[in-house]
């Protein structure tokens, strides 16, 4: 089964991305056949740009490898690296009824915000398309926020399908309930743009310094405590196994120890468990020709998966004469 996803490069990882995006990928190397990439195109709708652009595309490859992306397994590339999307972005733009990107959510939640739509935002569910229908993906596996884009591309298939014969596979989006939604310092969804994250790789003692922010309930040092609904617990646990969990738990039960404890606690965790990860992040920032090389032979692998179909929608549309 072919799996598709693309990454926004947009800054500082977070143990909320690692749970629910990064690690279901990455441990599904082995079962699926992976396809990946930085959507730096994508970004350039949330206005970044210029060389901040070029150093978040880069960051966000040497965090993926680092993680565990494997790029001999899977194919890993950069979106811009293969230009045939950019085609096929057009000739699907031909398959797509304003209507269509009227209703798109992205579009609509930034117009009410009043930021003002160019193009780009408006015309970003038909370049999200192209990347799925370029690469033949049966499934892609998505947030919640993403499955009108997967059905947008879905509906323009079938139109170039109805026009042109069965030249597109229909993408299925892929929900996986059993993702956690990680909580952030304060109890709330862990996202960047509520201020509340904890990110993978950071400096040891600014990680320490916002674990400590973690918002937990006032119980004098020698009570007992609730574990379940403590903020701290809950993101100890996600990195637990059984019998860790319940050895904290005794700790939270037993008082004699107060939510600074568990705190620093939690700090040790995180650190010890992204340690190989920082190592392999240190060692991809220390050799980034490495990862422009792995981007290269990434961006190969998927032209080359993408030919045939471009080639024959070439033949099809009349592009070819
Ligand atoms: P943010 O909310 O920080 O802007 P993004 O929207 O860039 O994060 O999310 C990137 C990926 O990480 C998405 O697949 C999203 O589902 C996942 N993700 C983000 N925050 C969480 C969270 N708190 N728990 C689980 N998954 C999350
Ligand atoms: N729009 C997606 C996001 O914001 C990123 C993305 C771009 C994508 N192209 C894609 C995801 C194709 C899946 C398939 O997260």
């Amino acid at each position: 089964m072919r799996l598709l996803t693309g990454i926004q490069p947009s800054g500082d990882l977070h143990i909320g991305n690692y749970f629910g995006s990064i690690l279901p990928m990455i441990s599904s190397q082995d079962e699926h056949e992976i396809f990946a990439f930085i959507a730096n195109y994508h970004a350039m709708s949330s206005g970044v740009g210029g060389a901040r652009l070029a150093e978040l595309t880069m960051q966000a490859a040497t965090d993926f490898l680092a993680l565990g992306m494997n790029p001999n397994k899977s194919t890993f590339w950069v979106q811009s690296d293969v230009k045939e999307v950019l085609e096929l972005y057009w000739i699907l733009s031909a398959f797509t009824p304003m209507g269509l990107l009227e209703r798109a959510h992205s579009y609509k939640d930034k117009m009410a915000k009043g930021i003002a739509a160019n193009h780009n935002l408006f015309s970003y569910p038909v370049l999200m398309a192209a990347d799925i229908l370029l690469y033949n993906s049966e499934i892609v596996p998505v947030g919640k926020d993403q499955i009108q884009h997967v059905e947008i591309a879905r509906d323009i298939a079938i139109r170039f399908n109805n026009m042109y014969g069965d030249i597109f596979v229909i993408p299925e989006y892929k929900v996986d309930e059993n993702v956690k939604t990680v909580p952030g310092i304060d109890g709330a969804k862990m996202s960047k743009s509520y201020g509340n994250t904890i990110n993978i790789f950071g400096e040891e003692k600014k990680q320490q310094k916002v674990i400590k922010k973690i918002v937990t309930e006032n119980v004098a040092l020698e009570e007992p405590k609730e574990y379940e609904n403590c903020n701290v617990y809950n993101i100890a646990k996600l990195y637990l196994n059984e019998q860790e969990c319940l050895d904290l738990q005794e700790r939270y039960k037993k008082g004699g120890e107060g939510h600074g404890h568990f705190k620093l606690y939690l700090a040790e965790i995180l650190w010890e468990y992204y340690r190989p990860y920082r190592e392999k992040r240190e060692y991809y920032n220390a050799h980034q020709d490495e990862v422009r090389d792995i981007l290269r032979i990434g961006a190969d692998k998927a032209r080359t998966s993408a030919l045939p179909l471009i080639e024959k929608i070439r033949e099809a549309t009349g592009i070819s004469y």
